[in-house]
């Protein structure tokens, strides 16, 4: 590889690369880019038309509102970014169509990616693109039941849940290993300074030093959270002896009126 500390190589198709500067230059990701730890290259469809006016999308056959980004551009952007993670030994890179009609990203959905060294994501925008361009896509990833006016925010999202995952990138204090989703559950809720905030105190065992009364007070919260605000999660995970007895005793102080 061309920097061998770069530990991942995003290749992105966009007509407004400039919006990628809000991943690039700041907070975690912007470190992350300034340590080199992931490179990002942006390929613009429209430096790869051939007309004087640099057309990138047409009105849809068969008729109805909008435009569509036409192939052509598309699919040389996409061959041209192919080629540069080929040259750099990244081999039969992933091909991702941020698009409403995809697959609902998810924690395990960005572990899968994170896996990899590389990716293509096209961000499109208009009505979406000529369906012949998935010839060249892998994949359809969305970021929600929701349609935005472009794929960049969405690619974004996504780019900044792998980035974040890297090594090196987050220190031990901002630890992915604590995010939510990580173990299944939602994070516990956490407090700072001061201690009393109009009248709301910190609870107590947060303050007692006692690590494995603490571990248990937020692994019992971490549940309580889960069960209250995303059942469907629960449902989905195998409970340890531990996490089922905290989850009964939430449920019992549900029931007795105290949670
Ligand atoms: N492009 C427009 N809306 C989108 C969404 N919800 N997810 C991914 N890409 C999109």
């Amino acid at each position: 590889m061309k920097n061998s500390k770069v530990k991942y190589e995003f290749d992105v198709v966009t007509l407004m690369p400039e919006m990628f500067l809000a991943l690039s230059k700041y907070g975690v990701t912007g470190r992350a880019f300034e340590e080199k730890i992931v490179s990002l290259n942006l390929w613009n469809p429209r430096e790869f038309t051939t007309d004087l006016h640099k057309t990138i999308d047409d009105k849809p056959y068969g008729g109805g509102p909008g435009m569509l980004m036409m192939a052509d551009p598309l699919v040389k952007s996409i061959e041209a970014a192919k080629e540069r993670q080929d040259k750099i030994g990244i081999k039969n890179s992933k091909v991702i169509h941020m698009t409403p009609r995809g697959k609902l990203l998810s924690h395990n959905k960005v572990n899968e990616l994170f896996s990899l060294k590389g990716l293509i994501i096209i961000a499109s925008r208009y009505e979406g693109i000529d369906e012949r361009v998935n010839d060249w896509v892998d994949e359809e990833v969305s970021i929600g039941d929701y349609v935005m006016s472009g794929g960049e925010l969405p690619a974004m999202a996504m780019m900044d849940s792998i980035i974040r995952q890297l090594p090196g990138v987050l220190n031990d204090a901002e630890s992915a290993s604590q995010d939510s989703f990580v173990n299944g559950l939602l994070d516990y809720s956490q407090y700072t300074r001061p201690e009393v905030f109009k009248k709301n105190k910190v609870p107590e065992v947060l303050l007692s030093g006692d690590h494995e009364k603490i571990r248990l007070w937020r692994l019992k919260e971490s549940l309580k959270l889960t069960w209250k605000k995303r059942p469907d999660l629960l449902a989905e995970k195998l409970l340890t002896k531990e996490e089922t007895r905290l989850l009964n005793e939430v449920k019992n102080e549900q029931e007795q009126g105290s949670v």
